[in-house]
């Protein structure tokens, strides 16, 4: 049988979003927010390092369709919940307990909502200052709460890794800037986004998601630099297709292990002296570790190569990652991981697919070992990707555990492509996947329905 493909639905997001509206509210709306999804295709968990990362918005996107309001509210209804999203503005305040937070899907509009309120709250305190979050025009004093009312479709999957929450974030970010009357830059979106999500949400997510979903370019995958916040576009050879290959698998333990490999990475980057993994490269990290080793030993503390044991002092006081192989194991694949990305760039510039494709493959085999954040689906469906006809390379994309992985196919033999991954895939896993060949799309944007 032959992989399921997306889009699953009939109707496209944008008309289900018009049409909800008209039927919920009785008249037309005046404006339509459509924000895409993302796959990462390499740069996974180098956001949070400061490092690279580089993304592609792709065509799978939630909509609001929405209008000015007159009650003082922000009220969006969702074709995936019977209960609405109903935030009073002014917006409860950033030291509202997390208890008191809204549950589930609103809880991001909401945190978006309190973001707006804070910078336009910021903005006036600072008069022209303010947070990193309010630089630039796009946020003034009182910007972006104006009330307004909507309803979402969304065709990105939930929990797949193709961030769905960060669509919701900057389609509800723009929304409402754009009814106040302002034009913040992408940056500025993302990072209201990534803010309402790190403090509100209360994820310790890096840049990666929003970033890719507020700047994607059509045709482009993004080369993100998280440390200087700058953009460049990379083409895309015609002739390649970016597969994502939905592995159906779910799991609820991604925020704990996210926020254990952010500490463990933060960790290696102190003992190894940098403000950031950003800062290594893999000859000046073995540097590092050497110099690390030695004054280790010379205070007699670990045994050479870094293995825990011993008698003495407490070493890990001492050498905290000579002394924790996990953390350097960490730190390891993400400087790797660091340099894959521009050597993938170079290789799409150069319409060079194997050597992206194995650069690909290298980096899931880091992923797996080093940063142990692969699972078993993920890896089964890299492991029939690979194997099958046309395709370069592929890899787990995203924060990882579950949900998709990525592939670099010939285009032209996408059919033989999609023949042998289903059985081999399904034989590895008694799972059916779902395919989806995607395009690379422009960024959250906002259209005046007239
Ligand atoms: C999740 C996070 C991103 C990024 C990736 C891993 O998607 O939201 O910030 O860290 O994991 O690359």
């Amino acid at each position: 049988m032959r992989a399921a493909e997306y889009p699953a639905t009939e109707h496209p997001a944008t008309e289900r979003a018009v049409r909800a509206f008209v039927e919920t509210y009785g008249e037309r709306p005046t404006h339509l927010v459509r924000a895409p999804a993302r796959v990462n295709l390499i740069g996974e968990h180098t956001d949070y390092n400061d490092g690279f990362c580089l993304p592609v918005a792709i065509d799978r996107e939630l909509c609001i369709a929405l209008r000015r309001n007159e009650a003082p509210e922000l009220r969006l209804v969702s074709e995936q919940d019977a209960v609405p999203a109903v935030i009073p503005l002014p917006p409860p305040g950033l030291d509202t307990p997390v208890s008191a937070r809204a549950p589930g899907w609103v809880r991001y509009v909401e945190g978006v909502a309190v973001m707006l309120a804070a910078e336009s709250a910021s903005r006036a305190a600072a008069g022209s200052g303010g947070s990193r979050a309010a630089a630039g025009s796009g946020f003034p004093a009182g910007g972006g709460l104006v009330p307004w009312r909507g309803t979402l479709a969304s065709d990105i999957p939930v929990g797949a890794g193709l961030s769905s929450s960060a669509a919701l974030e900057l389609a509800v970010a723009l929304a409402g800037a754009h009814l106040a009357g302002l034009t913040p830059a992408p940056t500025e979106l993302a990072l209201l986004a990534q803010r309402a999500e790190n403090l509100w949400v209360g994820a310790a997510t890096g840049l990666l998601d929003q970033f890719a979903c507020a700047a994607g370019v059509a045709g482009h995958a993004l080369r993100i630099d998280c440390r200087t916040l700058t953009t460049e576009p990379v083409p895309l050879p015609g002739g390649l297709a970016v597969v994502i290959i939905d592995t159906g698998s779910r799991r609820q333990v991604v925020t704990s292990e996210y926020a254990t490999r952010r500490a463990e990475c933060e960790r290696a980057a102190r003992a190894l002296g940098v403000a950031a993994l950003r800062d290594l490269t893999p000859r000046s990290m073995d540097e590092a570790v050497a110099r690390l080793g030695r004054s280790a030993r010379s205070d007699g503390t670990t045994r050479p190569g870094g293995a825990a044991g011993g008698t003495g002092p407490d070493p890990v006081a001492l050498d905290p990652v000579a002394l924790d192989p996990a953390a350097l194991r960490r730190a390891r694949f993400v400087v790797a991981e660091n340099a894959r990305v521009d050597a993938v760039a170079a290789a799409l510039r150069a319409g060079d697919a194997p050597t992206a494709g194995r650069l690909l493959l290298a980096g899931h085999r880091g992923i797996r070992e080093d940063f142990e954040v692969s699972g078993p689906e993920l890896d089964a469906a890299v492991q029939a990707a690979s194997a099958a006809p046309g395709c370069f390379g592929a890899r787990m994309t995203g924060g990882g555990f579950a949900g998709c992985a990525v592939a670099l196919v010939d285009r032209s033999r996408l059919t033989a492509f999609t023949d042998a991954f289903e059985p081999a895939y399904t034989a590895l896993t008694d799972r059916r996947a779902v395919l989806h060949v995607c395009s690379a799309v422009a960024g959250t944007s906002v259209l005046d329905l007239g």
